[in-house]
C-alpha cells in the first residue's frame, strides 16, 4: 500500500461522501459504500452489510463471494458486534468462538454496527484471507466511514 492508512481512509471517505451525496436509497447507498470499500481497501475477499429485522441480522447489499443470509443477533463477529453495539476486530477468525465460516478463506474479520437513536439498527462486515488485516487504523477510519453513512441516512425522512 503506497497510501498511508490514514490517508487512505480520508480519500475513501471523500468519495464515500460523494457517492451518497443528493441519494436517499439506503439499498443502493449500501451497494455504493461496499463496492468502494472492497475495491478501495487492499486483502479483502468480503465487504458489505446486514441489517436488522427483529432478532436477527439479514444479508445486504455486499461484494464477495455468496454469504450466510441470516445471522442471529449474539452469534459469529457480526451478532456480537451488534448485541455489544459495539466494533469487533478479530486478528484470527479460528480464535473467536462462535465465528460463522461463509468463506472458507477468511482469516481475519471487522464488525462495525451501524448504530442510531433506536438502536442498532444492522453492521457493515469486511473479512480478509490474511491474518491480522485489520488494525486501531482500519477501526478507526471504517467507523467513521459509517459514521458518514449513518448520518447521511439519519437525514433522510422514510428511507
Ligand atoms: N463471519 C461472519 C459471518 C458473515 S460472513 O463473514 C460474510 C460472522 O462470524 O458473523
Amino acid at each position: 500500500m503506497t497510501a498511508s492508512k490514514p490517508d487512505l481512509y480520508r480519500d475513501l471517505a471523500r468519495q464515500l461522501a460523494a457517492l451518497l451525496a443528493g441519494e436517499t436509497d439506503r439499498i443502493a447507498n449500501a451497494a455504493n459504500m461496499a463496492a468502494l470499500i472492497y475495491h478501495g481497501l487492499p486483502d479483502l475477499n468480503w465487504a458489505g452489510f446486514y441489517f436488522r429485522q427483529g432478532a436477527e441480522l439479514v444479508l445486504g447489499p455486499f461484494q464477495g463471494k455468496p454469504a450466510c443470509v441470516r445471522i442471529a443477533i449474539g452469534r459469529g463477529v457480526c451478532g456480537t458486534a451488534a448485541a455489544r453495539a459495539a466494533t469487533v476486530l478479530v486478528p484470527d477468525v479460528l480464535d473467536f468462538p462462535g465465528h460463522i465460516a461463509c468463506d472458507a478463506a477468511s482469516r481475519s474479520e471487522l464488525v462495525v454496527p451501524l448504530i442510531e437513536a433506536d438502536g442498532v439498527f444492522g453492521v457493515l462486515d469486511l473479512d480478509s484471507p490474511l491474518l491480522a488485516r485489520f488494525d486501531e487504523a482500519d477501526r478507526e477510519g471504517c467507523e467513521r466511514l459509517v459514521a458518514l453513512f449513518v448520518e447521511h441516512q439519519r437525514q433522510i425522512p422514510d428511507a
